[in-house]
C-alpha cells in the first residue's frame, strides 16, 4: 500500500516496498477522451473541436510502439470528462518510489489527480500530496536533471513558486527556480528538457528555448551548462514543441524538428526518432507530456537501436 507523508518526514530512499524496476518504465494512457474541449494555452486558441480522435488515438499509437520496444510502458485507464487526460506526465513527478502529486492550477484538469493516486497507490508509491493553494503541474513544470539529483522548476504561467520547495523536500534535493516569460511556453516541458550524455559523461545536456525566459533564469541555466553542452532551438523548432522531448538513454524522442536541430543533436551523439504529433500539439503537448516516468534516474546509457519513423 502507498502510505501519504508530511514535508518533515520524507525519507524516500528507505522504502523498501516501493516498487523496483529493472526496465526504464512508463505510463501513458490512452487518448481515448482526447478532444480540445476548452482554452488553458494559447495552443488550443484556435482550435477547439478541431483535433481527430481517430489521427491522435493513431499518432498516440505510434508513440506507444516505439517507447514500448524500448522500454515497459503501463497504461493507465483514460476517463471520460478529463480530455487532457493523455498528458499524463502533468500528473505527477516520480522518483525512488515516491509520487509527488500533482494539484493542477486549470479547473478542467483537477479530476485527473485522482485517477492517478488511485492507480499510485495500487502499484505500491509513496504519495507526496501537494495542497489545493499552491499548485504544481507534476512533469509540466518541474524536471530532474539528467542523473536525478537536483531539480529545475518553473513558475509565472502554472506552478506556483511557492510548490517549488515543497516539491524538492519530497527527495530531499536541491531546486532552481526558473521563471517563464512567454505565454507561448507555458510549462517547464514546453521548452526545456535535460538530456543525459549519450557518450556517459558526468554533464548531460540541455534542450531549451533561451527565449522562452527570462534574463536571470537564462543566467542559472547558463551556470549549469557550459556552452557546448546547452542546445539551444530556434523559434521554429519551439512552436513544434522540439523541447518537449522525452530522453531515454542516448535517444530523444520528439515531434518533427528541422534538419539543423537533427544535426545538433545527432552530432552531440544522441539518435532522434521524430514522431507525428500534430493532434497533441493543438491541445498544446510533446511527446515528453505522453508519457509519465515511473522508474529511477539515471537511465542506463545504451544504444536502442531505432530509427526514425517519419
Ligand atoms: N491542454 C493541456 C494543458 O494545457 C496540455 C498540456 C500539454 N503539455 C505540455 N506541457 N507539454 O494543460
Amino acid at each position: 500500500m502507498a502510505t501519504s507523508i508530511t514535508a518533515s518526514s520524507a525519507a524516500p530512499n528507505v522504502f523498501a516496498s516501493t516498487p523496483q524496476f529493472t526496465r526504464p518504465t512508463f505510463l501513458m494512457c490512452p487518448p481515448e477522451w482526447y478532444n480540445v474541449d476548452y482554452v488553458l494555452n494559447p495552443w488550443m486558441a484556435g482550435n477547439v473541436h478541431r483535433s481527430s480522435r481517430d489521427l491522435a488515438f493513431a499518432q498516440w499509437k505510434g508513440m506507444h510502439n516505439v517507447l514500448r520496444s524500448v522500454a515497459d510502458v503501463r497504461l493507465l485507464h483514460p476517463e471520460p470528462g478529463c480530455p487532457d487526460m493523455v498528458f499524463v506526465a502533468h500528473s505527477a513527478l516520480i522518483h525512488n518510489g515516491v509520487a509527488a502529486l500533482s494539484s493542477f492550477n486549470p479547473q478542467q484538469r483537477r479530476a485527473e489527480t485522482a485517477y492517478l493516486r488511485r492507480w499510485l497507490i495500487s502499484q505500491g508509491f509513496i504519495l507526496w500530496e501537494t495542497p489545493r493553494e499552491t499548485p504544481f503541474e507534476g512533469e509540466g513544470d518541474v524536471a530532474f536533471n539528467d542523473d536525478g539529483t537536483s531539480l529545475w522548476a518553473a513558475h509565472g504561467v502554472r506552478t506556483c513558486r511557492a510548490a517549488h520547495r515543497h516539491i524538492a523536500d519530497a527527495w530531499h534535493v536541491p531546486v532552481t527556480s526558473l521563471h517563464l516569460s512567454d505565454p507561448r511556453f507555458y510549462h517547464l516541458d514546453t521548452c526545456f528538457t535535460p538530456l543525459a550524455s549519450p557518450t556517459g559523461e558526468a554533464t548531460g545536456y540541455i534542450l531549451y528555448y533561451p527565449q522562452a525566459f527570462d534574463a536571470a533564469s537564462n543566467a542559472a541555466i547558463e551556470r549549469a551548462y557550459p556552452a557546448n553542452r546547452r542546445i539551444a532551438v530556434s523559434e521554429l523548432d519551439a512552436t513544434h514543441m522540439a523541447c518537449c522531448a522525452l530522453n531515454l538513454g542516448r535517444t530523444v524522442f520528439t515531434g518533427e524538428i528541422t534538419r539543423e536541430l537533427a544535426t545538433r543533436l545527432f552530432d552531440a551523439g544522441f539518435d532522434v526518432v521524430q514522431l507525428e504529433l500534430s493532434e497533441f500539439i493543438k491541445g498544446g503537448g510533446g511527446a515528453k507530456s505522453l508519457a509519465l516516468r515511473l522508474s529511477d534516474l539515471p537511465i542506463t546509457h545504451s544504444r536502442l537501436g531505432l530509427l526514425p519513423i517519419s
